[in-house]
């Protein structure tokens, strides 16, 4: 395997090759690191699917550059999700809209929708350019972690989910540095008349209506499958409990003015929501490195990140 650590324009472009060539990458986002392949690779892509163990039926997210490349991808786009893309892209937001002939039943999970994002790393952005350069249309990127744990937020972390399934030969991991927001984007569904969150990330609801004047509450009844949204997911070896109680030996994670239970291992302390959410994913990990076998996480109150804290630990917990 080979990890590449402040990389220079023409190592991207080696990874930017490496990826038309049908290999494999790790690539840093602000959210959580991706697995990425040439999303118009069949082949690449059903690599992902057999590194991660994913079933095959569920779609994968499309990364482009800009949004002046999401009419490659998507038909029939409604001008809420223009005035989402132009407001919070690059970021932690993705688009979920009706599928050009571009988006394969093998990246939408044969269904009639495509999942967009443009990210927010600058290394990820150069990629992506020079990805464009080379006649590449986008990048096919989850999560970088094995179907059902805790999503990487280091490069360290996508070695120790994936490594061992990749081909040192070909594939690579691109190190850069610590994911910002550390939860994964907020998923809106753009294919009715108002905007529908079905994940939510740090693009909150507010942030969704005060840009766009409109909103839905979710319906349970989507037939639009998130394969984040399966009841258990982002889970460490560890069992979770929320809100204790804390037996002696337990991990114990919590907002910073919440005091350690006697016998527990504090392991972080966030300050605020941000911090949270950027913490949170590698401290599930280091209680697993530490062979801690139960972890107390106390939920954070509020609205925003907070939500899309409460709605991770409760899968995780599961
Ligand atoms: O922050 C993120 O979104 C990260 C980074 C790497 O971009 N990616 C990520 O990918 O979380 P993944 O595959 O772990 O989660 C993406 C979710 C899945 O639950 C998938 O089912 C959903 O997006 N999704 C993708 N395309 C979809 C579509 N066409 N319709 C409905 N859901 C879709
Ligand atoms: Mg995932």
């Amino acid at each position: 395997m080979f990890a590449i650590t402040n990389p220079s324009l023409s190592a991207i472009n080696s990874a930017a090759k490496s990826l038309i060539h049908g290999a494999l990458v790790g690539i840093p986002t602000e959210t959580v690191y991706g697995l990425a392949a040439d999303a118009e690779n069949e082949a690449a892509v059903a690599r992902i699917y057999s590194v991660k163990g994913r079933p095959q039926d569920h779609p994968v997210i499309v990364h482009i550059g800009s949004m002046y490349q999401l009419n490659k991808w998507a038909i029939n786009i409604p001008d809420y999700a223009l005035k989402l893309a132009r407001e919070y892209w690059p970021g932690p937001m993705t688009l979920i809209l009706e599928r050009s002939e571009l988006a394969k039943d093998f990246i939408t999970g044969g269904q009639e929708t495509v999942g967009l994002r443009v990210p927010a790393h600058v290394i990820t952005l150069a990629l992506l350019e020079e990805f464009h350069k080379l006649g590449g249309n986008g990048i096919a990127a989850p999560s970088a972690n094995r179907f059902g744990a805790v999503s990487p937020t280091n490069a360290e972390a996508v070695l120790s989910e994936v490594g061992e399934f990749l081909d040192a030969s070909q594939d690579l991991i691109i190190d850069g540095g610590q994911s910002l927001v550390g939860v994964e984007s907020t998923i809106i569904d753009c294919t009715e008349e108002f905007p529908i969150i079905l994940r939510p990330g740090a693009i909150s609801i507010e942030m969704i209506f005060g840009t766009t004047g409109l909103i839905s509450k979710p319906n349970k009844d989507s037939k639009i499958r998130v394969s984040g949204s399966l009841e258990q997911h982002y889970s460490p070896k560890a069992k979770i409990s929320l809100g204790g109680p804390v037996a002696r030996g337990s991990g114990f994670i919590a907002l910073i003015e919440i005091d350690t239970p006697v016998g527990s291992v504090r392991l972080a302390s966030p300050q605020t929501l941000e911090e949270f959410a950027r913490i949170l994913y590698s401290a599930l990990r280091e209680a697993d490195v530490r062979g801690i076998q139960e972890i107390v996480v106390m939920p954070p109150d509020g609205d925003g990140i907070a939500i899309a804290i409460r709605d991770r630990l409760a899968r995780a917990a599961r």
